[in-house]
């Protein structure tokens, strides 16, 4: 059965992991929903792929083109996609015209916004009530990459309250989850413990309701990681390996 955000929900209620990681493409869609991941994010992540530096330059139409291509792979999986940076903090309207888009034109079942302050809750608010469902994301929040660096968030008091107040009001605005990234593993958990939404953490420690990773990190396909990732197989020598096999089997002519 396909997942949906009302059984995310119930699967916090069960106490039941929720398993999430990113895809950019058909085929490592179709992989990811045939090994039994439950959500999968077409994440602006994919900026890497695509030779940005930061998720910054990243278009609403390269998103739409990529989270098209994933949403053809996906069965079971729920397919949420990262509304790119300023195609949703402009204005409401320009929020409702980005993820509306990305509903209609990609077959996704739901949009993820960055940042968790007053004007961004009202846009989620209103996104809500137009019907579509929203993921909040907050503590490291790549898309202010200029303004926050890639530390980890909420260390000090303060932060960590403003955090947890972040989720608090995106909960109210009604997300249906809420990713928590880098922070510490105690506001993680106090935050999860607070909201009756699932928490999916990156970087957030192990108390929350599930985990998202970068699925290039997970593979070893990345050229450089973060800290949290865990690397669970090395496709980048296993891919160069063979890609050199091969060009020494051509040029000796070996093969074909
Ligand atoms: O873009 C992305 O891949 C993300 C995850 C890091 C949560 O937002």
């Amino acid at each position: 059965m396909a997942v949906t955000t009302q059984q995310l929900i119930q699967w916090k209620q069960q106490g039941r992991p929720i398993v999430a990681l990113t895809a950019w493409d058909y085929a490592i869609a179709q992989l990811l929903d045939t090994a039994g991941v439950d959500l999968i994010l077409v994440g602006d992540s994919m900026s890497v792929v695509l030779g940005y530096e930061t998720t910054l330059p990243l278009t609403l139409e390269e998103m739409l083109h990529h989270a098209k291509a994933v949403r053809r792979g996906v069965k079971r999986a729920l397919v949420v996609v990262d509304l790119p940076f300023l195609t949703y903090q402009e204005s409401l309207q320009q929020a409702m015209h980005s993820a509306g888009r990305v509903l209609k034109e990609t077959g996704a079942q739901a949009v993820k916004l960055e940042g968790g302050y007053p004007a961004i809750v009202d846009t989620v608010a209103r996104l809500v009530q137009a019907g579509i469902p929203v993921m909040g994301h907050v503590g490291l929040t790549p898309q202010s990459v200029h303004q926050v660096g890639l530390r980890q968030q909420g260390k000090t008091q303060e932060t960590a309250e403003r955090i947890l107040n972040e989720a608090i009001a995106l909960e109210q605005a009604g997300v249906f989850s809420i990713v928590l990234e880098h922070i510490t593993a105690d506001l993680a958990n106090l935050i999860t413990q607070k909201l009756s939404i699932p928490t999916i953490g990156i970087g957030a420690g192990t108390h929350c309701d599930g985990q998202v990773l970068v699925t290039s990190d997970v593979l070893g396909l990345s050229e450089k990681q973060p800290p949290f990732a865990k690397i669970y197989t090395n496709l980048r020598q296993t891919i160069i390996k063979a890609v050199q096999d091969y060009a020494l089997e051509v040029r000796e002519r070996k093969f074909p």
